[in-house]
């Protein structure tokens, strides 16, 4: 794994802290408003992007064992993550083959046979068909060709990535340009899954404007985390995904350290956001919990649902749970009241159809590069997409 990435990383956030510098782009860039709540413009992110990516849905330590699953419906798709017997992770459409029906309900478990409620048709881990009610009486069928749908799926970094198309246009290593063994780094294959809370939120792009926006945290936040540190920000970035860290928290324990003496623990901090809907954060609390934050958009451009799971280095116990508890309830606060209830209002006034553009610093690089890659992503053809990703993981 590249520890030199990090070491750089390490190194220019160092810099910046001894001299009260931060990143910083050449020019303010200009984001239309409407980009924010133009229906045509949100059809286009769902069909380019959502549908058309992979997308973190699961946790690789949370279905460990043969047999567990995680049954999530994404932006109105079905999906069921299962580990089968053989350990190989696969995602099928969470529709039954008989009529259609929601074979497993929402939520996570361990079954090796998953029977539909609606006439009972069973699946094993695989998503074979195994059984059918009466078959005598509904007639014969192939079981071979009456599986459930298949969508792909892939493992890294102890994330699970599903595509919800059956035709992918890329596959997941183009798609990461190098980030997984990065993300490698964070040890989520390790932790445990210690809790998960639901927050409803704005545009998704107003939500994820604010996990590479550092410039707001001694300001929002100036009741909770803000006073930790100042709003200055270091990037950095393999393609879309990029990685956004305070260089006064998380640097400056490095200074007068010889290079080599720096643990990788203290070279992970801040916040690593996975293109087009993830970020992870890391807080410490007896060992480290990790907020894996999964922004989907909702039903209409102003509306998107956060998934928070929160996972921890310590296995699960009383006291563990109490601590979890209150970083969980802290982070509610955080997200909800202070970065949502700000996005909503920020929403509504984007919706007046008054305001022509928002602005991004010289000091919000990772603002720009989001829209800027955004932009180019939606304009991109199925054909040239892999072709598109690798020129970007190159800059
Ligand atoms: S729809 Fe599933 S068994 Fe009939
Ligand atoms: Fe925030």
């Amino acid at each position: 794994m590249s520890k030199e990435r990090l070491v750089a990383f390490g190194q220019r956030g160092l810099e910046h802290f001894q001299n009260g510098t931060q990143d910083r782009v050449d020019q303010i860039f200009q984001v239309p408003a409407e980009n924010y709540t133009n229906s045509d413009k949100w059809n286009l992110e769902m069909e380019n992007v959502f549908r058309r990516l992979p997308l973190v849905l699961s946790c690789s330590s949370e279905l460990s064992e043969p047999g567990s699953y995680h049954s999530i419906e994404v932006l109105g798709v079905p999906v069921l993550v299962t580990r089968g017997e053989d350990r190989v992770i696969r995602a099928f459409l969470n529709s039954c083959t008989h009529r259609g029906a929601m074979v497993v309900p929402e939520g996570t478990g361990s079954s090796r046979r998953h029977a539909c409620p609606y006439h009972a048709w069973t699946y094993n881990s695989k998503g074979e068909l195994v059984g059918v009610y009466e078959e005598e009486h509904f007639g014969q069928i192939d079981y071979d060709c009456n599986g459930l749908v298949e969508l792909p799926c892939d493992e890294r970094a102890g994330l699970i990535w599903v595509t919800l198309n059956t035709n992918p246009v890329v596959d997941i290593d183009t798609f990461l340009c190098g980030y997984g063994e990065m993300l490698e780094y964070l040890g989520l294959a390790d932790c445990h899954v210690v809790g998960r809370q639901v927050i409803e939120g704005p545009n998704w792009k107003i939500a994820y404007d604010g996990y590479l926006d550092l410039y707001h945290l001694p300001v929002l936040h100036r009741n909770t985390f803000g006073p930790e540190g100042g709003g200055h920000a270091v990037y950095d970035s393999w393609g879309p995904h990029q990685r956004a860290t305070r260089p006064d928290v998380y640097f400056s324990k490095l200074e007068g350290r010889d290079e080599d003496d720096w643990l990788i623990s203290e070279l992970v901090g801040g916040v690593w956001t996975i293109f087009p809907h993830v970020s992870i954060a890391g807080f410490d609390a007896n060992g480290k919990i990790y907020m894996l934050s999964q922004l989907f958009p909702g039903a209409t451009p102003g509306s998107s649902k956060t998934i928070q799971t929160f996972l921890h280095t310590q296995p699960p116990d009383d006291e563990q749970a109490d601590l979890v508890k209150k970083q969980m309830d802290f982070l509610r606060i955080v997200v909800e009241d202070e970065d949502y209830f700000t996005g909503l209002r920020l929403q509504r006034a984007l919706n007046t159809g008054m305001k022509e553009f928002v602005n991004f610093g010289l000091n919000e690089g990772g603002g720009q590069r989001f829209h800027q890659f955004l932009e180019k992503m939606l304009n991109t053809t199925n054909d040239e997409v892999s072709t598109f990703l690798k020129d970007s993981a190159e800059k």
